[in-house]
């Protein structure tokens, strides 16, 4: 590694003391709830009260900790300063399908138009776009309610954190044509109206105003490198690799603050004898090739490389093990 330039995990949060949004990407399987929990404990015993929220619809924090912490956020039992919270994703869908289905309903009688909210509700929710968005706008809730010292986000295996980031420019400029357009309708409407009756009070356009100031209010946040930062989980493997340079360059493009990439999951060819099994020496040999490629490709952006334990990573005190090394 490129050790004279490049920071430690350690050194880079001492010198961000107001990180407060943490997240971490990759590829699935790369080590990305291990992480994300190793880090909220090591946060939580330098003294932050702190939440590790898991996005991710399949269940993997109270795996991992070997605790419930579905539905709500829980003191994790041995690390004080630490509250898991696994999101009820179905939940947290259907709330949101409930909120919309209301709106559209008002919006029907408004416009006098004759159908069933439910059409138009299903035809506007099933896609994975919607269920993404609405996770997304958990999240911010969750950060805007503002209780908690330090935030880890475990968020979801795929190109969405990006996307999801990348939703709130999009997000706000479709709220703000829509808005555009209500607008428009609603005078024309006042215009037609013989009645003439004031402006009535008008809930969609009221959802999308709060709508979009909240993902504004989310994007100032996200996008604050003192308050938030993205680190990247790699394996010293081709796959992995890609996938966390290209997120690499979609945040650069978006604005979105990079913490640092963890090289994860790393057999130290010390521990490797003469007599070991040619897989495991051709493993090696492969893994050394590819963290040359690592440091060629990422150098000072490299936090941590972290070995390949002896069994997975379960329970508080093997996580309490893996905290140590992340901020040796
Ligand atoms: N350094 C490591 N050594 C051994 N096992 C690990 C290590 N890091 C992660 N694991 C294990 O690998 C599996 C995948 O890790 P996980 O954090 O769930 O990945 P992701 O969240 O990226 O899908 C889990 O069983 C986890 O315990
Ligand atoms: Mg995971």
């Amino acid at each position: 590694m490129n050790a004279q330039t490049a920071l430690s995990m350690r050194e880079f949060v001492d010198s961000k003391p107001n990180l407060k949004y943490v997240f971490f990407g990759g590829k699935g399987g790369v080590g990305k709830t291990v992480l994300a929990g190793a880090a909220a404990v090591a946060f939580a015993q330098r003294g932050k009260r702190v939440l590790l929220a898991s996005t991710n619809p399949v269940h993997s924090l109270s795996g991992m900790l070997g605790q419930d912490v579905f539905g709500k956020a829980t003191p994790v039992e041995g690390v004080p300063n630490l509250w898991a919270h696994e999101i009820d994703t179905r939940e947290t869908i259907e709330r949101s399908k409930q909120e919309i289905k209301e709106k559209i309903e008002w919006f029907l009688k408004y416009a006098e138009i004759k159908g069933r909210a439910d059409e138009f509700v299903e035809s506007a929710t099933m896609n994975p776009a919607f269920e993404e968005s609405a996770m997304f706008e958990n999240m911010i809730e969750i950060m805007f309610k503002d209780e908690y010292d330090l935030y880890v986000f475990d968020t979801a295996p795929t190109a969405n954190a990006r996307r999801l980031l990348g939703m709130s420019s999009v997000y706000s400029l479709w709220v703000n044509k829509m808005m555009q357009s209500r607008k428009e309708a609603q005078q024309l409407k006042l215009q037609l109206s013989f009645s003439r009756k004031k402006e009535e009070k008008d809930p969609l356009m009221e959802y999308l105003i709060n709508f979009r100031d909240r993902m504004e209010r989310a994007k100032v946040l996200l996008t604050d490198p003192e308050k938030t930062a993205f680190f990247f989980v790699t394996l010293p493997e081709a796959l992995p690799i890609a996938v966390i340079r290209r997120f690499i360059n979609w945040f650069e493009e978006f604005g979105i603050p990079i913490g640092g990439v963890i090289v994860n999951m790393r057999i130290d060819p010390n521990q490797v004898s003469e007599q070991a099994d040619e897989f495991v020496k051709n493993r090696v040999k492969m893994q050394a090739e590819y963290m040359e490629e690592i440091d060629k490709l990422f150098g000072t952006m490299v936090r941590a490389v972290l070995p390949l334990f002896e069994t997975e990573v379960r329970g508080v005190p093997m996580l309490k093990r893996t905290a140590t090394l992340l901020f040796a």
